[in-house]
């Protein structure tokens, strides 16, 4: 894998449809499965900093547990709910059985 990326899961461990909590060098990343492919995101919402990996995932849209902000999962756009800024987005690479995560 090129260089700056690092591992972060098993494609098997993230089924279709779901997310997970990933933690790498500290920092808290929510990484999903959606649409055939791997999207991540920093894993606090951007409005009070609750954790979107606790959240609902329903298709691509993540729904922050605390108080119902939505962002879509693959870009941590702003979507919906409470005012709040979009998530920051990192770069997902599959290769063979693992997940890579940009740094
Ligand atoms: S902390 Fe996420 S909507 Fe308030």
């Amino acid at each position: 894998m090129e260089e700056g990326f690092v591992a972060v899961a098993k494609v098997a461990d993230v089924p279709p449809g779901t997310m997970t909590f990933v933690a790498v060098e500290r920092e808290r990343i929510v990484l999903a499965h959606v649409e055939g492919g791997f999207y991540a995101l920093r894993d606090v919402c951007g409005h009070r900093n609750a954790p979107l990996s606790r959240g609902k995932l329903e298709g691509c849209i993540v729904e922050c547990p605390l108080h119902f902000a939505q962002f879509d999962i693959r870009t941590g756009k702003y979507l919906d709910g409470p005012y709040s800024a979009d998530v920051p987005a990192y770069e997902c690479r599959v290769e063979g059985d693992t997940v890579y995560l940009k740094r």
